[in-house]
């Protein structure tokens, strides 16, 4: 039984998590500390003890931010507001022509305001506040369904648990970029070379490896930052604009990017462009490039946004990076289609701020058409997120050793020989039995894109593999835990855990199973498509191209090729199969054929007012008929459903001259249309 608490007790408790946060706001986000680590130390330990003693803790307090048990997996979150993402310009002319694509659409002669911030390479996270307090973290996922991180995000100790502003909003999200520093990526490294782990490729997969462990503990052990540069819904507060929003950040504690401006003209933009290129160097963490906003929100509602990025923003990229190195080895790589690529391996070279080791060569024409060698010195670029190449061999530094590495004849992974078809770049391996391609083509399906088998990546794949357990995908689901405990690398709990992975995949929809099966030039997108085009996997049996080519967004490679797998016998039967073994495929992209598609196929909707059901359902109902639910008006908003008591955004929508309708006239644009009406 904990002690009776006195109000005493109670207000030092308070006292204690007041002052550790402000203190550790100076250290993480200030960078400017006034008391010693040891007098932080001392402090959190006193607020511990009185916390377990007394059973009281604040709901931001700093003892919350460690401690949270690991989690078997993420809980996936729906964004109220899409999570974009921003286009992009390579030059300062780029920028020139998008600041004259603004004033066009917003009908101006005018200098418009922008803000310049640098383009932070990390991860994309958002924060949900309740009344002021930490609720909810989310990646960003696709936009917009992200996945559940908050224990993780917690231990980040610039994240405020709590907002501390005068003007707390009834609910926020606010948006921002995770990332590692330099410094702190370096030592990870190290630390992982030194225990035979894997390296992290760059800082920001670091980060992002970091975020996503489901051992917070893990999260917490690694030193993580963030900058908030935006959000979205909101609820009980107005920002009229980025610099506004930025202040109130800044005042509520959160860190926002360094060196912000606002500026007028897009002159003044291209001055503050070249600014942050310049110093690009002197940032403890990597920067790829600067973002350019419209100052004013009112702007940018007007402006809206295409596709998947706003109209008011563009990234402009920074130049790619350089850096000159020495070719060691040159091997070849076999994918799951067989096709063997090229790899150089460097003497290890640091370029923006990330060691690069290794490099695709891309195809063995290239290696002709460049001329590299064996031990050629080579200048490499790494630009952005792009993975490292070979742009050049400086052939000044020959000595006349380097060595032209021929055309591989056999297979470097089962030795069979490969085989180059007239006119094509590719050299392939066509042995149906070359473990390489076998493992890849497990290792896809079993990927996150695909059948998402947690436990099943490269390592395990290989070793059961190795072992004679997984021979082709079908194998996947004739895996006995017996047969595993037996194997190096699996105890009792992590037999169990792929077990049970397995059996969770078995309920998958067919987009994610059409993409895992790798069928040739079949990636997520196109997989979607089909799955959208089709009621069921069997309705895929012995199609013809024809009928893939009539689905507008499919061409001739894609077609022809996934109707030569589905009118090879062996596929269906390895199909069949797999449903024997307990496959149970569904498809919820699927959308009627009959005319015009889903009912609100292309249009966009913003509620306001209360609706007769929770807005939830309404805005699932909407999405379920193929429509998009948006949180706030714009000029890309179709219509505007009002309900009662509506909100501010009837005047939006009135000024823009967006359609007003009400929940009765939505069920029946729904009804009306031919096709599935998917009321509920
Ligand atoms: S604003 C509408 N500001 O870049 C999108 N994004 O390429 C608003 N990023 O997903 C994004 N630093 O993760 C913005 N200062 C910054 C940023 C930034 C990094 C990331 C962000 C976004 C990606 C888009």
């Amino acid at each position: 039984m904990p002690d009776k608490i006195s109000e005493d007790i109670k207000q030092k408790i308070e006292r204690l998590v007041k002052e550790l946060n402000y203190h550790s706001y100076r250290y993480y986000v200030l960078d400017s500390p006034v008391m010693s680590d040891e007098e932080y130390d001392k402090l959190y330990r006193q607020l511990k003890e009185l916390e377990e003693k007394y059973d009281y803790i604040l709901p931001d307090s700093p003892t919350l931010r460690i401690g949270a048990p690991a989690a078997e997996k993420f809980e996936k979150v729906k964004h109220t507001e899409p999570m974009l993402s921003l286009g992009n310009a390579f030059s300062h002319d780029e920028v020139k022509e998008f600041d004259k694509r603004i004033k066009k659409l917003l009908g101006t002669g005018d200098e418009v305001e922008y803000t310049v911030e640098p383009k932070y390479d990390g991860l994309a996270i958002e924060l949900t506040y309740k009344d002021g307090l930490l609720f909810r973290a989310s990646t960003r996922g696709d936009g917009y369904e992200g996945e559940d991180v908050t224990q993780n995000i917690k231990t980040i100790k610039s994240v405020p648990m709590k907002i501390e502003a005068e003007r707390v909003p009834g609910e926020i999200d606010i948006r921002g970029e995770v990332y590692m520093d330099l410094d702190e990526f370096e030592k990870l490294n190290k630390k992982r070379e030194k225990a035979g782990e894997p390296l992290f490729a760059n800082p920001r997969n670091a980060a992002a490896g970091s975020v996503r462990q489901l051992d917070p503990s893990i999260t917490s052990a690694r030193k993580l930052y963030l900058a908030c540069y935006g959000i979205g819904a909101v609820k009980g507060i107005e920002f009229r604009s980025q610099s506004e929003l930025a202040k109130w950040l800044q005042e509520s504690r959160f860190p926002i990017p360094e060196k912000m401006k606002a500026v007028k003209g897009i002159d003044r933009v291209i001055d503050a462009v070249k600014e942050v290129e310049e110093k690009r160097g002197d940032f403890s963490f990597e920067i790829d490039g600067a973002v350019i906003k419209v100052n004013d929100f009112g702007l940018q509602q007007k402006l809206g946004v295409k596709t998947r990025e706003p109209r008011w923003a563009v990234a402009y990229k920074f130049q790619a990076h350089h850096g000159t190195t020495r070719i060691k080895e040159i091997h070849g790589s076999v994918g799951r289609t067989g096709v063997i690529t090229p790899f150089a391996v460097f003497e290890p070279v640091r370029i923006g701020g990330v060691t690069v080791s290794r490099s695709t060569l891309h195809n063995w024409d290239e290696i002709e058409r460049k001329d590299i060698r064996v031990g050629d010195t080579v200048v490499v670029e790494r630009a952005g997120d792009v993975i490292p190449h070979v742009i050049m061999v400086i052939k000044e530094k020959r000595t006349g050793k380097e060595k032209k590495f021929p055309i591989p004849e056999r297979c470097p992974a089962c030795g069979s020989k490969v085989v180059r078809e007239e006119g094509e770049v590719a050299v392939r391996c066509v042995s149906l039995h070359c473990p390489a391609q076998v493992q890849e083509k497990i290792i896809h399906f079993a990927s996150r894109g695909g059948m998402d088998i947690e436990g099943l990546g490269e390592k395990n794949v290989e070793l059961l593999y190795s072992r004679g357990l997984l021979k082709h995908f079908e194998d996947i689901y004739k895996l006995k835990k017996e047969d595993m405990l037996e194997l190096p690398r699996f105890a009792e709990k992590s037999a169990q855990n792929l077990i049970d992975a397995v059996e969770k995949s078995k309920h998958a929809t067919l987009s994610k199973f059409l993409f895992g099966i790798g069928i040739l030039h079949v990636g997520e997108y196109a997989a979607k498509v089909l799955a959208k085009n089709f009621r069921k996997l069997e309705d895929l049996y012995k199609v013809t191209p024809e009928r893939i080519m009539q689905i507008k967004q499919m061409g001739e490679k894609i077609a022809s090729s996934a109707a030569m797998f589905f009118n090879d016998q062996k596929n269906i039967n390895l199909l069949n199969s797999m449903i024997k073994l307990g496959l149970k495929i569904t498809n919820p992209d699927f959308i009627s054929e009959k005319k015009g598609g889903a009912p609100l196929e292309g249009l966009t909707f913003v509620i306001t007012g209360a609706m007769p059901k929770s807005r939830e359902e309404v805005e699932d109902l909407i999405e379920a008929n193929g429509g998009h639910a948006a949180s706030a008006v714009s000029a890309s908003t179709s219509f505007l459903v009002v309900g009662e008591e509506p909100g501010s955004k009837l005047g939006k929508a009135k000024s823009l001259g967006v359609k007003t309708i009400s929940y009765n006239e939505l069920l029946k644009m729904i009804e009306k249309k031919p096709g599935n009406p998917r009321l509920f």
